[in-house]
């Protein structure tokens, strides 16, 4: 049985003050059985990590660099991450690959670079509109999927949360159906399975694109899908808490 597992992905929003009130929040109030993580921007990350010390929620980065240390003006370095005293990090979400041109290859060298400093990775891999319309949502997963199964190993799925966020349902409201997420979720296992049955069974394969407290319970009822990696709802405390009880 997989633990359920929760992310906020709070992107590029907030202050120190909001940081410090929703990291504490979601501390206080959470009493429950799935993994929860929470993603600031970072300028944001001592906050929260200070309100999240000593429980059992885990403070991650939006993005790291794939290279360990230099001249790199504007990038944080898994080294860093952890300093600052994070337990994870999101690794190729759709915005770093559609505004910043990240390759399959780039991200990942940062799954490398996360796992090399003890941060527990969260791949994102996820289709555009034109991508699914144009029947290639199986071929670009397997695509993603494939190039850290590659460069990584695949004892690698040990540690990695693979979140499968379809671009056409972040943040657009429009979320998969349960029944369009699972085929998707089946299909990144059971690619998994083809390398290693044993740990694509515990990889935690999670859903982000629209999740909210109204839709929350029946995509996590969904034999492949593991928890969620939430965008908008995870701005308001009571919203992300009951997503986050939606899994467990
Ligand atoms: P929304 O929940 O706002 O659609 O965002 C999902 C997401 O991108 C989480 O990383």
């Amino acid at each position: 049985m997989r633990r359920k597992w929760v992310g906020g992905n709070w992107k590029m929003h907030g202050s120190r003050a909001m940081a410090s009130a929703l990291a504490g929040a979601i501390v206080e109030a959470r009493n429950g059985h799935c993994d929860v993580a929470i993603f600031p921007p970072f300028p944001y990350l001592r906050e929260a990590c200070a309100a999240c010390a000593g429980s059992q929620v885990m403070v991650g980065g939006q993005d790291l660099s794939e290279h360990e240390t230099g001249a790199f003006t504007g990038e944080v370095s898994a080294a860093m991450l952890r300093d600052v005293g994070c337990g994870a990090v999101l690794a190729g979400h759709s915005e770093r690959r559609q505004y910043h041109h990240e390759t399959d290859a780039q991200v990942a060298a940062k799954v490398a670079q996360a796992l090399e400093h003890d941060l527990a990775p969260v791949l994102c891999v996820g289709e555009s509109l034109d991508e699914r319309e144009a029947g290639q949502t199986a071929a670009v997963v397997a695509r993603q999927l494939g190039a850290v199964v590659a460069h990584c190993g695949i004892a690698a799925f040990g540690r990695i949360v693979v979140a499968y966020e379809p671009v056409w349902a972040i943040g657009t409201g429009r979320t998969a159906s349960p029944a369009q997420a699972q085929e998707v979720h089946a299909l990144l296992r059971s690619q998994l399975a083809r390398d290693d049955a044993r740990i694509a069974g515990s990889t935690r394969i999670v859903y982000g694109g629209s999740v909210k407290p109204g839709n929350a319970a029946e995509l996590f009822a969904q034999a492949d899908i593991d928890g969620g990696l939430i965008g908008g709802a995870a701005l308001q405390a009571t919203d992300f808490l009951s997503i986050c009880s939606a899994a467990g």
